[in-house]
C-alpha cells in the first residue's frame, strides 16, 4: 500500500488480548486462501473469484477490507473484495467479469478480512494449470523473499534488515523489487504506521543499522512484489491497477506479523 504520510509514526505495541483477535482475523485470511486455491483454474472470471471470496467471509461473520476502501482518489473507492493481480499486474488488480483466467497465467489473491474488528491481511500467487518455468522461478523465488524477510524478524532487529534480505534474494535471481508499495501496521485500522520497505540497506556507511526498532508486539506486513523486468510501474486510470512498465511478470506474497519477545509470529496462519 502507497503510504503518503510523513508524519513521524506512533506505532502501537498491541497486547494479549488484540493480538488473540489479530490472531483469529489472520487465521480467517489463510483460510479463505486455502479455499480459493483450488477455485483458481482456466476459465474462472476474477468476478466469480471475488463473488466467492464475498460469500465465503460474510459466511464467517467477517467483512471485506477492501470493499469501498478510499485510496488516493477519494472518488475511486476500491469496488470489489479481494484484489486479483495476473501476470503483468503487480498489485490491486480490480477482479472483473472481462478477466477470465488461462492456463499458464499466474495471479495474485489478496484478501483481508475485518473479525471483530480486527484486520488479517495476506496473498499468494497461484498458477493456474501448468506455467512456465520462467513464471514458476518468478512465483518460487518471491516465497523465498517473504520468508527470508520474517526470519529476520526480532526485537532489537530493523527495518532496514527487512528490505535488504528481500532485496538480496530477488537480485540473486536476477530480479528487480517493487519500490512503490510498502508493507504497513495493521490491527484496528487496514493501513497504519510503520512502512515497511521491500529493498534498502540493513545498516549506513557508519555500520549503524537502519530503519525502525523493532520491539514486542508491533503488528505489520510484508508484501514484497517482485518483477521479472524491472521495478517501475505504471497506473492505470482505474485509479487501482498498477501494472509492471515493461508488460513483464510480478508476484507477491504477504504475510501479516507480529514480532513477539523470540522473535516472529505469523499471524496470518492457521
Ligand atoms: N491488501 C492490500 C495490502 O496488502 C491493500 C488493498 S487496498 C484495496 O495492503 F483497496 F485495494 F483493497
Ligand atoms: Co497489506
Ligand atoms: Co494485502
Amino acid at each position: 500500500m502507497l503510504f503518503p504520510d510523513l508524519r513521524p509514526p506512533t506505532i502501537a505495541l498491541r497486547g494479549k488480548e488484540e493480538l488473540r483477535k489479530l490472531r483469529a482475523a489472520g487465521r480467517l485470511a489463510h483460510e479463505l486462501l486455502d479455499y480459493l486455491g483450488p477455485l483458481v483454474k482456466p476459465g474462472v472470471t476474477t468476478e466469480e473469484l471475488d463473488r466467492l471470496a464475498d460469500a465465503w467471509t460474510t459466511a464467517r461473520g467477517a467483512v471485506s477490507a477492501p470493499y469501498g476502501y478510499q485510496g488516493s482518489n477519494p472518488n475511486l473507492p476500491f469496488p470489489k473484495h479481494i484484489c486479483t493481480s495476473p501476470n503483468e499486474v503487480v498489485c490491486h488488480g480490480i477482479p472483473s467479469r472481462r478477466v477470465v483466467l488461462r492456463e499458464g497465467d499466474i495471479i495474485n489473491l489478496d484478501v483481508t478480512p475485518i473479525l471483530d474488528g480486527w484486520h488479517g491481511d495476506a496473498s499468494r500467487t497461484y498458477l493456474v494449470g501448468r506455467v512456465s518455468d520462467a513464471a514458476r522461478r518468478l512465483v518460487e523465488t518471491t516465497q523465498q523473499c517473504l520468508d527470508a524477510a520474517i526470519r529476520e524478524v526480532k526485537p532489537g532487529g530493523r527495518l532496514g534488515d527487512i528490505g535488504e534480505a528481500i532485496e538480496e534474494v530477488a537480485a540473486k535471481a536476477g530480479y528487480s523489487v517493487v519500490r512503490d508499495f510498502v508493507g504497513h501496521g495493521i490491527g484496528d485500522r487496514f493501513h497504519a504506521p510503520p512502512q515497511v520497505k521491500h529493498y534498502g540497506k540493513r545498516s549506513g556507511g557508519d555500520g549503524r543499522g537502519r530503519g525502525l526498532r523493532l520491539q514486542p508486539g508491533m503488528v505489520f506486513t510484508i508484501e514484497p512484489m517482485i518483477n521479472e523486468g524491472e521495478w517501475p510501474v505504471q497506473m492505470l486510470d482505474d485509479g487501482w491497477t498498477a501494472v509492471t512498465a515493461d508488460g513483464k511478470l510480478s508476484a507477491q506474497f504477504e504475510h501479516t506479523v507480529v514480532v513477539t519477545e523470540s522473535g516472529v509470529e505469523i499471524l496470518t496462519l492457521p
